[in-house]
């Protein structure tokens, strides 16, 4: 058993079975974990990740839950948290290596205090370095991997790994190290310093932020722009806004934001998505995909 072998290996790690995930994502959704762990370290993610495999469990990885849907139920497998992983360290004036787990927002505030820019297009992202390495997370055509100087992870044989920037291919919410044999656990980014014009830059992501919705349990936007399209206005255009599954609603300021207006489950949240694309299918031909990870069965439009 998994957790007997991570006991005797790691008599201090806590170890937590049937963990409810919801707590965990920001959609308030989703099921138990079979087994939930927040490693503090490195080391003991590897530890923990190789035995994991070894054994035969899944392996999910979770940083912030801002950007994930689990399935309803109990999940059969390990979640591994990232968000102790939580350092950062300063290496010269513009490069800092920082743990996966640390927070988007917290390394935003430290660019910026710092006097340096690059990083501006992240304005108002949610969830930690980790996660958004994993999906390139961005906006207006830029994505955090393209401050990136190397990405250090744990592969499944246990080899602690660094991939150089140009061994990484990434392009629009895609990076090729997002995969489930490996665990992101740290990268060193670089920016520049500061110019006058980022300021206003900042300022106009925050401002489109702020115009999203944020009273209600979300994972931001739902679907991924098609080359060329907005899936907001698309999802709009086809009628999108406050259509409902159980307590999973589509917000009426942006359609492509899902709102869980409170016990909303996993299952009400699958079938509003794909209730949205069809719609959008049936309307304009354009097969949207979704930019939330859904876990679990692979969505598609029929
Ligand atoms: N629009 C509508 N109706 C709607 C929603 C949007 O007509 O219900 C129109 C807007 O008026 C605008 C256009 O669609 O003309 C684009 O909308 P918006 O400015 O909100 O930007 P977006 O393309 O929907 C992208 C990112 C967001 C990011 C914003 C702002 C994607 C899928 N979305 O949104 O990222 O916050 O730009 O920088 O790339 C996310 O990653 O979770 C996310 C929300």
């Amino acid at each position: 058993m998994l957790v007997d072998k991570l006991h005797s290996a790691l008599p201090n790690l806590n170890i937590n079975e049937h963990w409810p995930l919801s707590k965990l994502c920001t959609l308030r959704a989703g099921g138990e974990a079979e087994v939930f762990v927040a490693p503090d370290t490195i080391e003991d993610t590897k530890i923990i990740f190789t035995l994991a495999i070894t054994e035969g469990y899944p392996v999910y990885v979770l940083g912030g839950g801002s950007n994930l849907l689990f399935p309803d139920g109990l999940i059969h497998g390990i979640v591994i948290s990232t968000l102790r992983l939580n350092t950062i360290s300063w290496r010269n004036d513009i490069t800092t290596d920082i743990d996966a787990g640390f927070m988007l927002p917290v390394l935003m505030r430290q660019v910026r205090e710092r006097g340096l820019g690059g990083m501006e297009f992240a304005a108002g992202i949610p969830g930690t370095l980790g996660g958004a390495l994993a999906g390139n997370a961005g906006a207006g055509g830029h994505g955090v991997c393209d401050l990136v100087d190397n990405v250090v992870s744990i592969e499944a044989n246990g080899e602690i790994k660094t991939w150089h920037s140009n061994e990484i291919n990434y392009s629009y919410r895609k990076c090729s190290l997002a995969n489930e044999k490996r665990v992101i656990v740290l990268a060193r980014l670089t920016f520049r310093q500061a110019n006058p014009k980022d300021k206003d830059v900042y300022e106009s992501f925050m401002l489109r932020r702020g115009s999203q919705p944020h009273a209600f349990g979300n994972a931001g936007c739902t679907f991924k722009n098609p080359e060329g399209y907005s899936a907001g206005k698309l999802l709009d255009e086809a009628g999108c806004k406050n259509l409902r599954v159980g307590d999973a609603v589509v917000s009426d300021q942006h359609a492509n934001f899902i709102l869980n207006h409170g016990n909303a489950t996993s299952s009400d949240i699958m079938k509003l998505i794909n209730l949205c694309a069809e719609r959008v299918y049936e309307n304009t031909g354009i097969k949207l995909e979704p930019e939330i990870k859904i876990i679990g069965p692979v969505f598609c439009v029929s």
